[in-house]
């Protein structure tokens, strides 16, 4: 059986006391106990909030790597160093990085190894710009994007790995997208996924949406077959959105 979750991807927000304040609401609030939470603060907080986390069923996630090792890379940041925190998730390719930082999916295909190397899992994020969605390119995109990142893994790291749909039109921007297409889309990635990988993982591997989640259509979306929940930007820096977001389901 797949697992719901729902994850807070934070960005770049919140200092360390505004996030350790945040934290200890979100450890205090009443969340869904049937999905797993994930908290995905900016690296700096990493290493107070593995401990604060420490009995927690709260996972911690990061939301970044780097796709080497270790070694003479001014500023990275190592899977192995995310490991030795207590981080257990880490938010690959989310569009940001794509566009911001040219990020690409060979290169995040290497990210993905890292973090699976360090027995951690990866949350991997795929979704079209508004252009490429009006052109009709969004099918092809995001097979790529899944092919490109994903697809040189066997069937137990595959299983590992969870997959954040966001289309990068619906990211901050208030507009979300209707359950109709977000479901058409996770039912495409799963039957992406099926015709390399076979029914069965395709069927295990939760599949997440994002873009504008918010209290008033979680529910929605929450219920499309082939979505199991979501990645909320925005909205998870409101502890009782957040919290209202995990029982959407
Ligand atoms: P948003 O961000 O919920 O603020 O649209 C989602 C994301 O980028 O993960």
């Amino acid at each position: 059986m797949r697992q719901k979750i729902v994850a807070g991807n934070w960005k770049m927000n919140l200092n360390l006391e505004e996030g350790k304040a945040l934290l200890m609401e979100i450890i205090d609030a009443n969340l869904n106990e049937n999905c797993q939470i994930i908290v995905a603060p900016p690296f700096i907080h990493l290493s107070q909030f593995g401990t604060m986390l420490n009995q927690s069923r709260i996972s911690l996630a990061a939301q970044n790597c780097h796709q080497q090792e270790l070694g003479a890379f001014t500023g990275e940041v190592s899977a192995s160093m995310l490991k030795s925190v207590g981080v257990e998730c880490v938010i690959l390719g989310h569009s940001e990085r794509r566009s911001y930082f040219f990020e690409d999916s060979m290169s995040i295909s290497y990210k993905v190894n890292q973090v699976l190397s360090q027995g951690m899992r990866p949350i991997y994020c795929c979704g079209e710009t508004l252009m490429q969605r009006q052109e009709n390119q969004h099918f092809e995109i995001i097979r790529s994007q899944i092919r490109e990142g994903l697809f040189h893994l066997n069937e137990m790291e595959l299983l590992n790995c969870v997959i954040a749909y966001e289309p990068v039109w619906a990211i901050g921007t208030g507009e979300t997208a209707s359950p109709a297409q977000a479901q058409e889309i996770h039912s495409f990635i799963r039957k992406t996924i099926a015709k390399d990988f076979g029914e069965l993982v395709a069927d295990n591997i939760s599949i997440l949406y994002g873009g504008s989640v918010k209290p008033d259509n979680a529910k929605e979306l929450f219920n499309c077959p082939d979505i199991d929940g979501g990645l909320i930007g925005g909205a998870s820096l409101n502890v009782d959105h957040f919290a209202a977001i995990s029982h959407s389901f």
